[in-house]
Order: structure tokens, then sequence, then C-alpha cells
């Protein structure tokens, strides 16, 4: 299985729920049966590493943020991913003007798949702290019940 996580700049709630998921699947047993990535619908950030607030936000719940790249999204993911979740409502718009007519991908909204108290993960770019928390708080509540759905799958 290969599940794609998708955001606006890939530097703040993507790189957050790959690292999270990562986390979650290790734990669970599954890391090696679940490929896990990250990449935003913008081109502004690629190459560049997770915003320095998600790094020091995740860690400090014990996830490690350093290692990951921020990339673009495009039309072949939709042929290398199982899943594609986006985090909010624009990154679905945007995901779906990208997907092919044969994609084998599953599209869908992150936090509404796992019935989350909201749908989307609010963009913490332009936020203090506490939204850096709230990303993390929604992630690890749908990253559960995404190993729940991955567990069943395999
Ligand atoms: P992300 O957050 O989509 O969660 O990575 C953002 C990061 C950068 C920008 C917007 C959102 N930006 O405008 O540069």
């Amino acid at each position: 299985m290969r599940v794609l996580f998708v955001c606006l700049g890939n530097i703040c709630r993507s790189p957050t729920a790959e690292g999270v998921l990562r986390h979650k699947l290790r734990e669970a047993g599954l890391a090696d049966q679940v490929e896990v990535a990250s990449a935003g619908t913008g081109e502004w950030h690629i190459g560049k590493a997770p915003d320095k607030r998600s790094q020091r936000a995740a860690l400090l719940r014990g996830y490690d943020l350093s290692a990951q790249r921020a990339q673009q999204v495009s039309s072949a993911d939709f042929a290398r991913y199982d899943l594609i979740l986006a985090m909010d409502e624009s990154n679905l718009r945007n995901l779906k003007a990208l997907q092919p007519p044969q994609g084998k991908a599953e599209l869908d909204l992150f936090l509404r798949r796992y019935e989350a108290a909201v749908d989307e993960v609010p963009d913490p770019y332009y936020d203090g702290e506490q939204g850096f928390e709230q990303v993390l708080d929604l992630i690890e509540y749908a990253s559960d019940r995404l190993v729940i759905e991955l567990k069943g799958r395999l």
C-alpha cells in the first residue's frame, strides 16, 4: 500500500501527517508494508525541509520530520499511490483537477474520511504555536483510524 498526504506548501500539514503516520505504522509493526509520502499542490517550497515550527511541535511529541523534503504533487502520483489524502477542500479541488481518468489512487479528504471533529486541517502557516498543536491533534486522531483501515486492507 502507498499513501500520499497532500497540502498546499508541503512544509507544514502534509509533512506532519507523513511523520505521524510513519511513526504509528512502525508502532503497529506495519512499516514494511505501507509506503508513506507527502507533497504540495504548490511549487514554492520544493526541496525544503518542513517549517521549523512544524518540526519543533512534532518533535515534542516524538515525530522527527527533519529528513523530509518538500515536493510537488503530479498527475503521475495517481498511478503510484493507492490512497491520496488532502488536508483541506482547496487541496482536494486542486487534486481533482490533476486526477487522470484512469488513475488507481483513491482520493479523499483526510479528516472527513475518519470523521474527525472538523473536515479540514487548518493551514497553520500564518498562525501562532497553537495552530501547530491543533494540526498535530487532528492528524494524530485521523492517523490512528487510518492505521486501523490499513490493517484491515493489508
Ligand atoms: P502547508 O502550509 O500547506 O500546510 O504546507 C503552507 C505553507 C506555505 C504556504 C502556505 C501554506 N505559503 O503560502 O508559502
